[in-house]
């Protein structure tokens, strides 16, 4: 009786016979002798079908088989050093589960809006495997780290009453007779969650109507959200670049052949270690204006000045002081400074772009409700937000990791819609 397995764990299977349930990713053909390029999700082997070896009825079912068609294969496992994977199959019999017509992803090169339309069969591609397995390390690596550091996962609501991150990019929906909102970011309920459990995190999706048709942009993102009770802005950044160094080691760490086959420079990952370098948004203003761009203090960075400002580095950069008015309303002014405000953006190098925003939060009632006014902000609906300040206030800081720019970054890719299975994208819904 031949024992189930999938191809990445044909090492243990050396000399038995294995049966592998697969796809055909390729096929070669010497008239005596066929060639299956198989892929299971799990990996790639080369399955080796020997006319003389075989039964009619498998030499044909072989011979049948087209890009794509699905089948069970049975074979004795060899080692192969001459073989990418380390392993080889010596095929006893194919049995055929479904024959594919007309595969429309040929190896031809395609253009990316076919791509994107056929986003379901694309996913079963090398490099798109590999960027799918990736993004899981990261999430793994991401939830290990808090999991380790005294943090407790706590699930924000999808569905609000409020805004988190302004009023202009919401997506909103009825709840009975009420309006409501996808969120765009879980802070300020882990704000409230860290006054319970001290330090949390969250991880799930969020929802931004931009009308942003960037390589960074999408309309639906996951985001990881640390909130921390008792920590300050100092802290907060030393929290942050422990945590991207945990999570890019942990990818060289598990990741090795995905990385290879998403074509990545390994060796300016390996650099990605703590500490990041930092620099207030006044220095980087004043860097920008030396390198010939005319941007006027108070302005927010685009994408060619974040570029500009992470090419001086080999690690992530913190922007650090922000001027208040282009940041959100609850971000803690700088005691010494209140034009500018206790927070950090992160920018990846490689012109990756920011990658986390944070800062430290008002903790104080009466700031916190100016706030509210200046932002037009109805108190009605921020009560329980405006409760966290008013009972047992502390200092206390969080941040939020884009998960689909960081896969973005540190799979080198040039656009976050080969980092998510189906991405949201402004005018794509479909598939
Ligand atoms: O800087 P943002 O808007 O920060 C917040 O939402 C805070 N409330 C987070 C917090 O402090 N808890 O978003 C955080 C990160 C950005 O740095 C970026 O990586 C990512 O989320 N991001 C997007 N990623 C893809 N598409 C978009 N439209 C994104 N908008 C933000
Ligand atoms: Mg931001």
């Amino acid at each position: 009786m031949a024992i189930k397995t999938v191809i990445r764990q044909v090492n243990e299977h050396v000399g038995e016979t294995v049966v592998i349930g697969s796809w055909l990713n390729n096929k070669r053909s010497s008239g005596k002798i066929q060639f299956l390029q198989l892929r299971d999700g799990t990996g790639y082997i080369q399955a080796v079908v020997v006319k003389s070896e075989v039964s009619e009825e498998t030499w044909d079912a072989a011979k049948s088989l087209t890009q794509e068609s699905s089948m069970y294969v049975t074979g004795v496992i060899r080692e192969e050093p001459r073989s990418a994977s380390g392993y080889e199959m010596t095929v006893t019999e194919v049995k055929v589960l479904h024959l594919t017509e007309n595969y429309p992803i040929t190896p031809k090169e395609h253009g990316v809006d076919f791509l994107m339309d056929h986003r379901h069969l694309w996913l079963r591609s090398a490099k798109q495997r590999a960027i799918m397995v990736i993004r899981a390390q990261i999430i793994s690596a991401v939830q290990e780290f808090f999991d380790k550091n005294g943090f407790t996962l706590v699930d924000p609501p999808i569905l609000t009453p409020t805004t988190a991150e302004g009023t202009t990019n919401l997506f909103q929906t009825k709840y009975f007779d009420e309006d409501a909102y996808l969120t765009q970011s879980g802070q300020l309920y882990l704000e409230a969650a860290a006054m319970a459990l001290g330090k949390v995190y969250s991880f799930g999706p969020t929802f931004r109507a931009e009308k942003s048709k960037t390589r960074r942009h999408l309309i639906e993102f996951w985001m990881i959200e640390p909130e921390m009770a008792f920590v300050e802005h100092e802290e907060s950044l030393e929290v942050q670049e422990q945590f991207m160094s945990h999570v890019v080691q942990s990818v060289l760490t598990h990741c090795k052949p995905e990385l290879e086959a998403v074509g990545r420079d390994i060796s300016k990952l390996e650099n990605i270690q703590a500490p990041f370098p930092r620099i207030t948004y006044d220095e980087a203003i004043e860097y920008l204006h030396t390198q010939g761009f005319d941007i006027p203090w108070g302005e927010d960075f685009g994408a060619p000045h974040e570029t500009a400002i992470a090419e001086r580095y080999e690690k992530p950069v913190f922007i650090t002081h922000y001027p208040a008015g282009i940041k959100s309303f609850y971000m803690k002014p700088d005691p010494e400074r209140p034009e500018v405000v206790l927070c950090a953006d992160m920018i990846a190098p490689e012109g990756y772009g920011e990658i986390i925003g944070g800062s430290q939060r008002i903790d104080d009632p009466a700031l916190m409700e100016e706030r509210f006014k200046e932002h037009n902000l109805s108190m009605e609906t921020y009560q329980w937000y405006m409760d966290i300040r008013k009972y047992g206030s502390v200092p206390h800081s969080g941040f939020g990791l884009g998960l689909e720019r960081t896969v973005a970054w540190i799979c080198g890719l040039d656009h976050v819609r080969e980092t998510i299975a189906f991405p949201r994208m402004l005018y794509r819904l479909y598939p």
